[in-house]
């Protein structure tokens, strides 16, 4: 097949792009950069220079490939909103990348017993009203004959397979950790998110490209730990001991703004029973800790002091 990715620069869609290469189909890359062109062109990915409001390009583009991956930005309503109708009574697959934050609570740091699963009702926080909007304009092309599938990953981790090898938390707060010499998690830490590795994050998009139905939703996760099991990890990594301390919220919001609540201080537990039944995705990704202590977060620590 021939799959447009957005995004294709970036942790997840890159590593996607770089799956799909390796599955043999043809990838045609979004970038808004000459230099990313380059980059993409280079990985044996067909450049396509424009951005997420270069609305008409994106409409063409999709015609002319089997299906989309948009995997640039899960709150951006433009590109969508400019694709699904030029797929529509197509039968060609769109599958769009959202994230479990979608259910986060405003834990501010402590612990909850929801665990969600695709269908569990739930009311996102306002910061995450936007990309539910988005959700239910791609699930309701289903309807409009676009194969449309979202999946919600959780946390990801683990070296990214293109040319961006980070994803968002754990390199956040590893950073912190070198920056302030002391791992710290927000209030209690006792916030608890669910987790998956990038490399499995790569094989349920294959396996939804090849067999989710539309309009489907889909969890990623293979295991969940709280904050504090994060930043425990991260300072015996960089050293520290495994000994963590408290960060107040407000001083969390004052660093890292909004997200500080919904990507860092909240809860976000979720099952990925779905995928594995309907789908029989099977991840198999080291888990996050061993990851972060022993695996691709030691070689990177390693790597850049060396
Ligand atoms: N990483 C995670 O753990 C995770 C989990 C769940 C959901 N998500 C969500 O998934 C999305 C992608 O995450 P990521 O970690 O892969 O991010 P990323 O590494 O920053 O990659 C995003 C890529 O999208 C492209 N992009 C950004 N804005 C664009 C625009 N306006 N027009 C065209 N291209 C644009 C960029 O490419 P160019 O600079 O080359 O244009 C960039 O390389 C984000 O919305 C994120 O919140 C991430």
């Amino acid at each position: 097949m021939k799959i447009l990715v957005t995004g294709a620069t970036g942790y997840i869609g890159g590593s996607v792009a770089a799956k799909l290469l390796a599955a043999g189909h043809r990838v045609v890359g979004l970038t808004r950069s000459d230099d990313g062109a380059a980059k993409l062109k280079a990985l044996g990915i067909e450049p396509l220079v424009g951005s997420l409001i270069s609305l008409d390009l994106l409409a063409v583009a999709a015609r002319g490939v089997d299906a989309v991956i948009n995997a640039a930005n899960s709150d951006d309503p433009f590109a969508v909103e400019a694709i699904l109708p030029a797929l529509e009574g197509t039968g060609k697959s769109f599958i769009h990348t959202s994230g479990s934050s979608i259910i986060a609570d405003r834990g501010a740091g402590n612990a909850s017993d929801l665990v969600f699963h695709e269908d569990t009702p739930y009311r996102s926080l306002p910061e995450r009203q936007g990309r539910l909007a988005v959700e239910q304009l791609v699930l309701s092309y289903g309807q409009r004959g676009v194969r449309t599938c979202v999946i919600r990953p959780t946390l990801i981790y683990g070296t990214g397979l293109g040319l961006h090898k980070k994803s968002i938390q754990v390199p956040r707060m590893l950073d912190l950790a070198i920056s302030k010499g002391k791992a710290l998690h927000i209030g209690a830490g006792e916030n608890i998110w669910s987790n998956v590795h990038i490399d499995d994050v790569t094989d349920l998009y294959l396996l939804i490209l090849e067999k989710a139905p539309p309009g489907s939703l889909f969890y990623a996760e293979n295991g969940e730990c709280s904050m504090r099991a994060v930043a425990q990890a991260i300072s015996r990594l960089l050293g520290y001991g495994g000994k963590t301390e408290s960060w107040p919220m407000a001083e969390a919001l004052k660093e890292w703004g909004i997200s500080a609540h919904a990507t860092f201080a909240s809860n976000s537990r979720v099952s990925a029973l779905k995928a594995r039944k309907m789908l029989d995705w099977q991840p198999k990704g080291v888990a996050l800790l061993e990851d972060i202590e022993h695996g691709s977060y030691r070689e990177s620590q390693s790597a850049a002091k060396a």
